[in-house]
């Protein structure tokens, strides 16, 4: 594929890795081709990591590398992001700017539909989007008008104008784009396009052919000569098939020139597209047929038009064919009902004795199965013709996805009917569903039901039970969702039903805006101190041209292996024998790394419980580690791993969810309880809810290089970790060797958010015995599927809570049980079950109060530290349980949470003294800038009016304690050089993960010395500069290691006082050669010695945690009833922060935590099955948050935390009661989180979901 072809044969590591598979657009690129005929170049943004490079003939591609550097001129494309803050760790950027880069080259004066839908494609998974949108949104005229005309602009970087307050970024120093300074496309691309070389391409590799044919006679030969082989086309289908299913085709047909393909024509009656036409292709084909053909004709193509709208993004759009689409015959393809529905007919074509011309009707049985259609092997499907409608006929689409952008559906439908003239009398009509079956389904006996009959409530209201009778779906249809797919069906018609009364809202545009509030420094600060300033990420602009450099973009180093892990398939077995001698036999294969290579520790302690590194008798989770293939290169390693056989003896007593768990008393101890006062009194029945897990999702996957340096026993680890001495000791532990034979050097993370602690060390140990046993540097960078098997995430929580309170909303006692899915091992999952106990009582005092907590021991893979450490979890029960409270009282939870509220200086359950001063106030402060009240009353109206879109709104607070509990992490160390230029090197404990510690670092550094943080440079973290570290994590890392550059920074400046007593005028760097000379050490180290912070949990009281944070957080959403999908309309965020040593980066973490956790709480489920398989392993199947999920109104001061999201699940769930008010059901009811659609939809109780609840026995997904 392009992309290892950039990365590892062209040294252009700019453009990243981050899925493999088309989902997140790390890896987007820009090709662009010559068009002979229209003498156009066009550019598409593409994913590299899906294009093969056999089809790049003629193409010209642009990388990240190519549009600007900081070593010559930066592209304003790579600016604007950087000086915007859209950059935190910077893994998504080049892929972001190269998608906005496409998008310019195109149109270079884009309205902000287009920049967004341009991005839709591109994840990230650090800034919320918001400063992406913001630096962007300076490219659009529309947006931009202080810049253009010089008048006031009141949307200026999301601050308010006029406020005083400190803009985030000045637009005023931008570089302004000129596309006359674009690169040209290459001359002698141009000249080989006219001469139109039409010659048959072959490209023999290793195992596999090639053929690209130059014309449609030699390509039907081909199918003929190789019916068996795939074409390639987009290769978004075949090409993950390949990939991850290990499919392997010996010979390619990639016709991606041939003419007749990727040709239209326009006839009379309707257009004729070629089927190697790309959805970006044919989306401009429809719109010219909307333009040339009569408007009562274009029913059709508009609706065709706005469904390719929907797939994909971008870049899968601008590659995947029509002809892909339909010939792949996947279920839930957003194309095939349409067609079906609407007519289409498609020609197809085989060599055969003599060439054959065979018209299919899509309609009619042309799709067999799941992925099979009739055509024949050496058939191809030339082109699809779409008609256009004909007077009276009117056709529609419909889909919904688990994320309004850049997702497969899970149900769609394309519905078509046809009027007798000037009558409502159905003369014919079509319905067909995709996602509720193993293909396309027609409604047939619906639609006999309703032809002839007028378009009318009594005709219409009998087919909902036909189609309840005639859509059926298995109780463990692949999928699952049952009743909620089977109840889509019925809304998507009634959707129809409204359509046709021109009665379908529309949904709110993609249009985000923000207002932040940013601090201003103290009165008479110096200019040149940045602390309390906003500042950009010290790297941003590398990391927006692509030389920041990560892990595996270290260059290859001699001798390398690749490692790859073979993981379990079994959840709880006995291992039997393990066989690789097929694996050694196979070419590239180095070594197999066993248990018995270890030649020191086998397993890591944790919490008093032994972790082994590889198994060796027993596996206990599906994705467990039993052995590891070096190969010469990751494709041989590949092949090397699947052709290890271990054989297994199963063990019956598996055990996946907490009830399981429970049943079996499978726990790991100790088991925590708190109390305080007589919990017992007055506590009504117990109520429970689910809280799903959730994956990091970091854009790096996990990534080591491990360098035996072959004297003396010495190792260099370079590696993606936010903590490098425990790696460091880890390794040492499982090699048998000193910690002070191992370095582990970190320059920067892909993102971590608390996933790259324990597991890390295990994964690098691994490879430090391979790289140990051969010799030779070993390199590990896990794909995305295997990092989210093997590594796990934030661990489901089910809670159970009981509640006493009064009639005035007073919450005399609760008593909560938490249990968390721990999984195989223990990690630190009884720390995060404490963790979840001290945040019990989150802002409320509750007299009575009782928790028990108990991490579960699983058959599924082990979960670990996450952003919130259990707190999100533990907060959202508490929370779930106000909510009840006001239900049962009719009264809103907004009261309830007040009446509650801690108002004064007060003691927590384990007796730790604070005061919630400024948690008042930023409730109070939160419910004025969001204009609560007020909202609330116009939110009743709304709800009165509209039957199926309900509007919800939601206010939570939080009290977070800040440190780590276990006091020997509240310590940090810094090593400060100054060489004799003045420039100085700072090396701290604290890792950059995107969270800009280093950028802060710098300017506490900058602050204490009193220079310019130009004169400021920090290289890595490495444990040879700064030992015995402590994580990066616990929102401590810059408290802690700020503290200890401070630290030596101090000491430095005081050793220069007597220098800068001499010479007061002199400059920074007289003094500092002059202290060289006078023999001073210009070398120190810093050190902060932390809270002596504890808990005993005997005698249940302590001071955990240094102090605690506040925050407020609201949000307003508009729910679907009919669909479940729902849009945040507006969130607003209030959070103590104290004062900020950048308010740029604090924004960001605040925005980045608060996306975060609006995916925990709404949408980002993990799904095995009921073996304990992991079904959830990539961006397509796994959904974080993208652009058009963030906030259309976002205003924010202060640093939040991920359980702020949870107010957009509670307005969900908020809008979910009116809509059960107007259902007849009032009272407490359960909603789990996350409150995806199906859950938000199923909730409302609408007349739909009622018609299809049947309950299933055999669910396809564990509820673990
Ligand atoms: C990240 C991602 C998101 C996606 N989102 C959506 C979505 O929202 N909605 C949606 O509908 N789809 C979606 N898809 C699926 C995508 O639309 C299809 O994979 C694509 O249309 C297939 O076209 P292709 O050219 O890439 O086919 P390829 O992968 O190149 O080929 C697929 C199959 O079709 C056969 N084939 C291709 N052309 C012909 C032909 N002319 N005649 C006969 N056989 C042929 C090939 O032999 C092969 O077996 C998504 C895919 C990805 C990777
Ligand atoms: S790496 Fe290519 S899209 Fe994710
Ligand atoms: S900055 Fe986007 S993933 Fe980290």
């Amino acid at each position: 594929m392009l992309l290892s072809f950039l990365r590892k044969n062209l040294r252009l590591t700019g453009t990243k890795y981050g899925c493999g598979g088309g989902g997140c657009g790390a890896c987007t690129v820009m090709v662009s081709r010559y068009d002979p005929q229209t003498k156009n170049i066009n550019h598409w943004s593409v994913n590299a990591c899906l294009l093969p490079v056999c089809q790049l003939h003629g193409a010209a591609v642009t990388t990240v590398e190519g549009i600007g550097s900081t070593k010559t001129k930066l592209h304003p494309v790579q600016e604007r992001i950087a000086k915007a803050h859209g950059s935190q760790c910077g893994f998504c950027t080049p892929g972001m700017v190269m998608s906005m880069y496409t998008l310019l080259r195109n149109n270079p004066q884009p309205t902000m539909e287009d920049v967004t839908e341009g991005l839709a494609g591109n994840l990230c998974r650090c800034t919320g989007y918001r400063p992406i949108v913001d630096g962007y949104r300076t490219f659009c005229e529309s947006e931009n008008c202080c810049q253009l005309n010089g008048s006031t602009c009141n949307m200026s970087n999301g601050n308010e104008n006029g406020s005083g307050q400190p803009e985030l970024f000045s637009k005023g120093d931008l570089l302004p784009l000129d596309p006359t300074q674009d690169l040209i496309f290459p001359p002698e691309l141009m000249r080989l396009a006219e001469v139109k070389d039409q010659t048959t391409q072959r490209f023999c590799g290793e195992r596999m052919t090639w053929i690209s044919p130059g014309s449609l006679n030699e390509l039907l030969q081909l199918k003929a000569d190789y019916p068996q082989a795939p074409l390639v086309m987009g290769n978004t289908n075949i090409g993950l098939d390949m990939k991850f299913k290990g499919i392997f085709h010996p010979v390619i047909i990639s016709p991606t020139q041939v003419p007749e393909l990727i040709s239209e024509w326009f006839v009379f009656v309707g257009v004729c597209v070629g089927a190697g036409c790309s959805m970006s292709f044919l989306k401009s084909v429809l719109e010219r047929s909307i333009n040339d053909f009569p408007p009562e004709s274009t029913h059709m193509f508009r609706t065709l038009l706005q469904q390719i709208k929907l797939v994909g993004g971008q870049q899968i759009r601008n590659v995947a064919t029509l002809g892909g689409n339909i010939a792949s015959a996947y279920p839930n393809s957003d194309l095939t009902p349409i067609l079906a529905a609407g007519r289409c007919t498609l020609v197809a074509l085989s060599k055969g004795d003599q060439t054959s011309y065979i018209i299919y009707n899509i309609l009619i049985n042309f799709f067999l199965g799941f992925a099979k259609t009739v055509l024949k092997p050496d058939e191809i499907v030339l082109s699809v013709f779409i008609p256009a409608s004909r007077p009276n006929e009117i056709v529609h689409a419909f889909r919904h996805a688990p994320r309004k952008e850049s997702a497969l559906a899970t149900v769609n439908a394309g519905m078509r009917v046809w009027f007798n003239e000037n009558s409502n009398v159905v003369k014919e009509i079509s319905i067909y569903y995709g996602g509720v079956g193993a293909t396309i389904l027609s409604a047939e006996r619906a639609c006999q039901q309703i032809v002839g009959r007028p378009w009318e409530e009594a005709t219409l209201s009998d087919v909902y039970s036909t189609l309840v009778d005639e859509i059926k779906l298995g109780p463990s249809a692949p999928g699952g969702k049952v009743d909620f797919r089977r109840s889509l069906t019925l809304s998507l018609f009634f959707k129809f039903n409204l359509a046709q009364m021109g009665n379908l809202c529309s949904n709110p545009a993609c249009n985000i805006h923000c207002v932040l509030c940013v601090q201003n420094v103290l009165e008479g600060q110096s200019a040149q101190d940045p602390v309390g300033r906003p500042m950009m990420h010290r790297t941003a602009l590398s990391q927006a041209t692509g030389e920041a450099v990560y892990c595996d973009d270290l260059p290859q180093t001699d001798g390398e292996l690749f490692l790859v892990i073979v993981t379990s398939s079994r959840p709880h077995a006995k291992i039997t024998h393990i066989d690789f001698s097929e694996a050694l036999k196979l070419p590239g294969v180095v070594d197999v790394i066993t248990a018995k290579d270890i030649p020191g520790k086998r397993f890591r302690t944790f919490t008093g419980y032994d972790e082994e590194l590889l198994a060796e008798d027993e596996v206990t989770c599906v994705g467990q580690m039993v052995c590891a293939v070096v190969a010469e290169s990751k494709a041989h390693a590949k092949r090397g791993a699947a052709a290890v056989k271990i054989s297994y003896e199963d063990l019956q007593d598996r055990i996946f969810t907490v009830e399981e768990a429970i049943e079996k008393e499978s726990f790991f101890l100790p088991r925590r309880q708190i109390e305080r006062g007589d919990v017992e009194k007055g506590l009504r029945e117990a109520e429970q809810i689910r809280i799903g897990g959730q994956e990091h999702f970091y854009l790096e996957t996990q990534s080591f290089l491990v360098i035996p340096i072959g004297e003396e026993k010495e190792m260099k680890v370079y590696l993606s970790t936010q903590h490098p001495a425990f790696t460091q000791e880890a390794v040492a532990e499982t090699l048998g060797i000193p910690s002070n034979r191992v370095s582990c050097h970190v320059k920067r993370l892909g993102g971590a958010f608390g996933g790259k602690v324990t597991k890390t060390a295990i994964l690098a140990s691994i490879t430090a015995v391979a790289a140990s046993k051969t010799g030779r540097p070993v390199r590990c960078v896990l794909e995305r599927g295997e990092d989210m098997l093997i590594t796990g995430g934030r661990h489901p929580v089910w809670g159970k809570y009981k509640v006493g309170f009064m009639k005035d909303g007073r919450i005399t006692a609760a008593d909560f049980q938490y249990y968390a899915n721990a999984g195989n091992v223990v990690d630190e999952s009884v720390l995060v079950a404490e963790k979840i106990l001290l945040h019990l009582d989150n802002a409320y005092n509750i007299p009575n109060l009782r928790g028990r907590s108990a991490a579960c021991k699983t058959n599924l893979p082990s979960n670990t530290a996450f952003r919130g450490f259990g707190v999100p979890q533990c907060m959202l029960v508490v929370e779930s349980m106000i909510d009840d409270v006001a239900l049962k009282l009719g009264r809103l939870p907004e009261e309830i949470r007040e009446i509650n509220m801690y108002k004064e200086v007060s003691l927590t359950h384990y007796k730790m003294e604070f005061d919630p001063e400024n948690l008042v106030r930023c409730w109070n402060e939160c419910m004025k800038k969001a204009d609560f009240r007020q909202r609330r009353q116009a939110i009743d109206i709304f709800n009165q009016q509209n039957q199926f879109k309900k509007r919800g709104i939601a206010i939570v607070p939080i009290k977070y304690g800040i440190g780590f509990a276990e006091a020997f992490l509240n310590q940090a160390a810094a090593l400060v050089h100054i060489y004799k230029d003045g420039s100085v090197l700072v090396s701290h404990g604290g890792t950059e993960m995107g969270q800009g510690i280093h950028t802060k670092v710098q300017q506490v550094a900058s602050r204490e010395l009193n220079i310019p943080t130009s004169l400021i440079h920090i290289s890595e973290t490495s444990t040879q500069c700064v030992p015995n570290t402590c994580p990066s994590a616990a929102s401590f890392g810059t408290d802690a290691n700020g503290m200890a550059v401070k630290d030596a920074c101090q000491i430095l400046y005081n050793r220069l006082e007597p220098i800068r007593k001499k010479n007061p005028k002199g400059t920074w760097q007289n003094w500092i050669i002059t202290a060289f000379l006078e023999k001073i050490s210009l070398s120190a180290t810093g050190y902060y010695r932390g809270h002596d912070l504890d808990m005993d949990w005997e005698k249940q009281e302590g001071k955990p945690y240094a102090y605690f944070t506040y925050a407020v957080g609201c949000s307003e959403v508009e729910l679907d009833c009919l669909t479940g999908e729902y849009r945040t309309l507006r969130t607003d965020i209030v959070v103590d922060i104290g004062r900020s040593i950048n308010p740029s980066i604090d924004i960001g973490q605040i925005e980045g935590a608060f996306m975060q956790g609006l995916g925990l709480y709404t949408m980002e489920e993990l799904k095995f099955s009921p073996s304990g398989v992991l079904y959830t392993r990539g961006p397509s199947q796994y959904k974080i948050p993208s652009f058009c999920d963030v906030p259309l109104k976002f205003n924010g001061i202060g640093e939040p935390t991920v359980f702020l999201g949870s107010s957009v699940f509670f307005a969900i769930k908020d809008a979910v009661t009116a809509a059960r008010k107007d259902a007849g059901l009032t009272g407490p009811f359960q909603l789990n989180s996350p409150a995806t659609p199906e859950r938000a939809c199923l909730a409302c109780a609408t007349h739909f979901t009622q018609m299809v609840y049947e309950s299933y026995t055999q669910p396809w997904a564990l509820n673990i």
